[in-house]
């Protein structure tokens, strides 16, 4: 039996993060944690509250009072707020809108990152995020850095949105990309940045069952050492 390792997956908004952990994940039945989708739940839970996207303090007292489950599902993984399924709701424009400033807040930020610490065990588990290999596992026995260009990750997030009966415009998902990438990237707590050891995976020209492929090819050497 190989043992369990640690997978860290960050990289810029939709190059394909979470969809690749997910399948990582059910083929290694290992624990899959979405920690955007972390950051997702507080800013709906604000928006929901009128809570000051600017005050750190008003934001994190509202995490203390705010229970987030990531409850495993088929497939995936639906988010709970206080006993309530907000799986959808925290994919909306106006959470994707104010998400980044909410992530963007020292003591949010420390408080969520000893949460999701606290998620990852010893019997496998893949994390996927901006600050994963940096901050929250800095000793994952794998990171990669998943990225795509820009044009290609606008186009993928569209087609997603015309599935799930979305309409948006071509030229406003990859608006909304760029400045999400910037406000991650030039923030003072742990900026999303490619960590040291992690191994960029581009993905622009790749298929998903392609990249699920070398991220397994990748972990199986992991395993072997
Ligand atoms: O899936 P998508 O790329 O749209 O974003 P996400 O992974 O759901 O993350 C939403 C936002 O949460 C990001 O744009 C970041 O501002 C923040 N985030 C973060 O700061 N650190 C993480 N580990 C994960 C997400
Ligand atoms: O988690 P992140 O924001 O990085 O991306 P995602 O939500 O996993 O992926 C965004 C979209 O790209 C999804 O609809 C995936 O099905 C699609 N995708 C793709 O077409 N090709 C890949 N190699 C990876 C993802």
């Amino acid at each position: 039996m190989l043992k369990g390792i640690s997978i860290a997956i960050d990289g810029p908004a939709a190059a394909g993060k979470s969809t690749i952990a997910k399948r990582i994940a059910q083929k290694l039945h290992y624990t899959y944690i979405d920690t955007g989708a972390m950051y997702r739940a507080l800013t709906h839970k604000a928006i929901q509250s009128d809570i000051d996207m600017d005050s750190d303090n008003d934001l994190a007292d509202l995490l203390m009072d705010t229970e987030i489950l990531l409850v495993p599902e088929k497939g995936g993984q639906a988010v709970w707020i206080d006993g309530i399924d907000c799986s959808e709701e925290i994919r909306s424009q106006l959470v994707t809108g104010a998400v980044s400033k909410v992530a963007s807040h020292p003591t949010v930020r420390k408080m969520m990152v000893d949460k999701q610490r606290a998620l990852a065990n010893d019997s496998g588990v893949v994390m996927d995020g901006r600050d994963i290999g940096t901050e929250v596992l800095p000793n994952a026995d794998l990171k990669i850095f998943m990225t795509a260009s820009v044009d290609e990750r606008a186009e993928r997030r569209f087609q997603e949105n015309e599935k799930r009966g979305i309409h948006s415009s071509l030229e406003s998902l990859k608006e909304d990309i760029e400045r999400r990438d910037r406000a991650d990237s030039e923030r003072e707590v742990s900026p999303l940045k490619k960590a040291a050891d992690a191994i960029l995976v581009d993905t622009t020209s790749m298929s998903i069952d392609d990249v699920v492929d070398k991220v397994i090819e990748l972990a199986e050497m992991r395993m072997e050492r």
